[in-house]
């Protein structure tokens, strides 16, 4: 685990740089707080978008086992007992942004800790997710999720990697999509849904 006076890159995964202009356009414009929900954190940069993108002004859900997920699982960094210790660089990341009182981890696989938000009543004003790139697991989360999602007009459903790379994405997406008979829409590479 990281001490606080390591330096912790978040800039990595291949967040995008256009996250934060795409949350300014795209986030919903209302009083008050937003609730967000974010499925797949890594260390934090993409989180630090979104904050960043609404002043500041919400309280972030962040997601995520910390493990890596099933593409990077065996290249993960580790600590000297060989487990993934990805979490004390976020956790560090986090404290150096100052956002200890915005960003509430949830250290849980995503379909339980979806369950896990429900069972809490938290309905969210934006999720994001980027978590699983597979097909099945990405199916699996957009379903855990949407349900959690408040269906208020101009709520936002978004994710990462809607390109050739990544195919389980797109066609988790557009499955997702013919499901909930709501057809979705791209911007680069972020997919969404808006409702
Ligand atoms: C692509 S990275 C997230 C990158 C981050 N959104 C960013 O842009 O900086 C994917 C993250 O999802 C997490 N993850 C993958 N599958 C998961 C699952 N089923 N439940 C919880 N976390 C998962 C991994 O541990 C990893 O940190």
């Amino acid at each position: 685990m990281s001490s606080d006076d390591d330096v912790v890159e978040p800039e990595v995964m291949g967040t995008p740089t256009y996250l934060e202009e795409f949350c300014k356009d795209y986030f919903p414009k209302r009083e008050g707080q937003l609730t967000i929900i974010e499925v797949g954190t890594w260390k934090g940069a993409s989180a630090f978008k979104m904050i960043s993108a609404c002043n500041n002004n919400c309280k972030v859900y962040c997601v995520d086992t910390w493990l890596g997920s099933l593409e990077h699982y065996d290249s993960i960094q580790r600590d000297s007992n060989g487990y993934p210790n990805i979490f004390g660089d976020f956790w560090t990341n986090v404290k150096r942004a100052g956002y200890e009182d915005i960003v509430v981890p949830v250290t849980l696989p995503s379909t339980i800790a979806a369950e896990y938000l429900q069972n809490k009543g938290i309905q969210a004003d934006v999720i994001y997710i980027d978590a699983a790139h597979d097909y099945k697991n990405t199916l699996s989360d957009l379903e855990a999720f949407w349900p959690i999602l408040k269906k208020e007009s101009g709520s936002l459903f978004f994710g990462d990697d809607f390109h050739d790379d990544w195919f389980g994405v797109v066609g988790a997406v557009q499955e997702f999509g013919f499901k909930i008979g709501v057809r979705h829409s791209v911007n680069g590479k972020t997919w969404f849904f808006k409702v």
